[in-house]
């Protein structure tokens, strides 16, 4: 048994300069430590971080969060067995009481969860990711998650016009993982020489990937298609979009406004949008195809496209078990993104893990566009055996760290 005997907690920068908690555990083992993430076009579903709401940094402070771990959740763990990590994200619940963990804050919540996680690894003096195997399958036979690496960023993650949030590329027909992470890092490498001859930005966005201006969102589908044709990988790197469509709807209208091509389209003209896109590009995954509480046409687009694309849900699930339940029955989408801080503790992500595995839907663990050097998402994808892991570009050091922890890991299982 390893008892908590100190929690203590201060205010830190994520990537973006923008405020975020980090929390240290200290047992008998030693100390740990952890820093939390924050999402630029969080879904409405999410669990609510708490933000000072003040005059520094622009409101967006987390004194108010810090103050609620420091007063409020360290007196109740001291003393308890980081062994106990469903009692004591039970407890964090409690604690907090209410439905999105609005009171304490999701970000003060999480921090303390998942240094729980790692104090308790340290104490059996395994790596992380075994620790948390064990919340899943064990550790026979682990794996490592296939990257989906954010290579041209528009809507909030960077200044570009461009409508989709996130143009990825996923090493899917390459077997080893540093391959894998070859292959991203050479084709990121080779769009950024195409971007700089054509006298075109190369200036990256909040997770490292470039953002030039475009006339249409087709056009940077081309571009990526050129760079991964010309770092000799066509065929083995296959392309997946994030939309995040909930940011381009216009509710009074009932359709979505796409500003780089100057038009609105209802739901019926998106799909066929993405009809042709399917059809043109060597297209994988559309998360966030459709808005977040369109229910109905999510059904759609899975009954639609899902025989040759992932349809994953982001904003829509928010990692929350309960949403997870209702997409299943709906059959609304055939993957689940997976993040932590979407939904405060990580019982709770265990769970909503361990429900898409139980009805074969994929699921994707994934970084935020504010993050920090903490690379838990790396361990966990490894644990729970996801198929892919989103981290950002091989680009800025926030990114890169989840990629060299699987680097390490990679070692490490070999
Ligand atoms: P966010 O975006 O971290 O800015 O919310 C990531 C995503 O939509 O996948
Ligand atoms: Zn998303």
């Amino acid at each position: 048994m390893t008892k908590i005997k100190k929690i203590s907690s201060f205010e830190i920068l994520d990537s973006r300069g923008v405020p975020t908690i980090k929390t240290k555990i200290e047992t008998e083992a030693g100390e740990v430590e952890t820093s939390v993430p924050s999402g630029s076009s969080t879904g409405k579903a999410e669990a609510k971080e708490l933000r000072d709401n003040e005059k520094r940094f622009l409101g967006r402070g987390v004194l108010k969060a810090i103050s609620n771990i420091l007063k409020i959740i360290a007196p109740k763990l001291e003393g308890k067995d980081t062994n106990d990590q469903k009692a004591i994200d039970l407890l964090l619940k409690d604690l907090d009481g209410t439905a999105q963990k609005s009171h304490l804050g999701a970000n003060a919540i999480l921090s303390v969860s998942l240094a729980v996680a790692k104090a308790e690894a340290l104490s059996r003096k395994i790596p992380l990711y075994k620790y948390l195997a064990g919340f899943f399958e064990g550790e026979e036979g682990l794996k490592l998650p296939t990257p989906f690496s954010v290579m041209i960023a528009g809507g909030k993650h960077s200044s570009s016009n461009l409508d989709i949030q996130e143009l990825m590329v996923v090493p899917l027909e390459i077997s080893s993982f540093p391959e894998k992470i070859r292959a991203i890092s050479e084709v990121y490498l080779t769009l950024g020489e195409i971007l700089k001859k054509r006298n075109q930005s190369n200036n990256v966005g909040l997770e490292g990937a470039y953002g030039p201006k475009f006339k249409a969102n087709n056009e940077a589908m081309d571009l990526i298609k050129e760079a991964i044709a010309e770092a000799g990988y066509s065929g083995k790197v296959k392309i997946a979009l994030d939309v995040a469509a909930s940011e381009l709807y216009i509710p009074q209208e009932e359709s979505y406004y796409l500003k780089s091509e100057e038009i609105v389209l209802k739901k019926q003209q998106l799909l066929g949008l993405y009809n042709d896109w399917f059809s043109r590009y060597p297209i994988i995954s559309i998360e966030d195809g459709l808005e977040q509480e369109d229910w109905e046409g999510w059904e759609e687009l899975t009954k639609r496209f899902s025989k040759g694309v992932k349809v994953i849900g982001d904003d829509l699930f928010a990692t929350n078990p309960g949403r997870i339940k209702k997409g299943i029955k709906l059959k609304a989408a055939t993957g689940v993104i997976i993040k932590p801080n979407q939904i405060g503790t990580l019982s709770e992500t265990i769970e909503a893990i361990k429900l898409a595995k139980e009805s074969g839907l994929e699921y994707i663990i994934s970084h935020r566009s504010g993050e920090t050097n903490d690379t838990f998402i790396a361990d966990l994808a490894v644990a729970s055996r996801a198929s892919f892991i989103k981290a950002g570009a091989p680009c800025r050091g926030e990114r890169v760290a989840k990629y060299n922890r699987l680097l390490e890991i990679a070692k490490d299982l070999r």
